[in-house]
């Protein structure tokens, strides 16, 4: 029922759940106050037992920065998953894991459970990460100073595919990425056949997930700007076939890889 979690951080106070804090607003906060998610913040140092509560260590063979020693974070995942008996898939987010989209946002907001290990410095110790096997995940390919604001962005994108977690101003299934269109702008369910036709004459398959196509509001004239005279014209057939197009044409031009 509600999605909870655990992040493992030297920076909890980034995990806040009051405005101004990242998920302390907006969707995150709503989802929050209406039960469909929770997260705790936990403090890896709390499990550091030596002399000055370090989590990180020198690295051998040399070289610059810092490694987050095992011990910690080995202590503080087995801690935390006691504190409650359903299982935590475990997720490091590191720039070597398997780069996040919308398919494991999906998966993710599945589990009952998610503990989120945000590495620090240079990185972790590789034997703790074999000895916990999580799933490694990436937000993309730059470097980060850690792995807290990756967490924040995956906790984000999981949290607003939680079923009751969207306002009716909100739509998880239209944004780009997402599946195609099962409902039309009244948000009555798309004619299957309808889609299934624009689909096969478009050569897009079912599975294929698009950039979003452009979005107009009023007025409907802006500096001499006029807005597509098809979006006026109240024919929601017609409407579907030219946002599927602009979509695919987006697609085409930016991101042909996802085609
Ligand atoms: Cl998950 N961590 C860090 N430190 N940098 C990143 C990242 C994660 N994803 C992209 N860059």
């Amino acid at each position: 029922m509600t999605l909870r979690f655990d992040i493992l951080t030297t920076f909890p106070e980034m995990f806040g759940q009051e405005a101004p804090a990242a998920l302390g607003l907006s969707i995150p906060a709503r989802a929050r106050t209406a039960g469909v998610v929770e997260w705790h913040a936990h403090n890896i140092r709390d499990w550091a037992h030596n002399k000055h509560d370090r989590t990180d260590d020198r690295p051998f063979g040399g070289g610059p920065g810092m490694v987050m020693s095992c011990q910690p974070i080995w202590d503080a995942v087995h801690a935390v998953e006691a504190l409650d008996s359903r299982p935590a898939t475990r997720i490091l987010l590191t720039p070597q894991g398997a780069p996040l989209n919308q398919r494991t946002a999906e998966d993710l907001a599945r589990a009952p459970r998610l503990l989120l290990i945000a590495g620090h410095y240079e990185g972790v110790d590789e034997r703790v990460i074999e000895a916990l096997s999580p799933r490694e995940i990436s937000i993309g390919d730059y470097v980060l100073s850690g792995g807290e604001l990756a967490a924040l962005v995956l906790m984000d994108a999981v949290i607003r595919l939680l079923p009751g977690a969207l306002g009716d101003d909100d739509s998880a299934l239209q944004d780009s990425f997402g599946p195609l269109p099962t409902t039309d702008p009244n948000g009555e369910p798309v004619d299957p056949g309808l889609l299934a036709r624009l689909l096969d004459e478009f050569g897009i398959a079912p599975d294929t997930r698009l950039l979003d196509c452009p979005h107009f509001t009023r007025p409907r004239v802006w500096e001499g700007r006029e807005v597509p005279e098809v979006l006026l014209s109240g024919d929601h057939g017609a409407v579907l076939r030219w946002r599927l197009e602009q979509a695919l044409a987006r697609t085409k031009a930016r991101r042909p890889d996802l085609l």
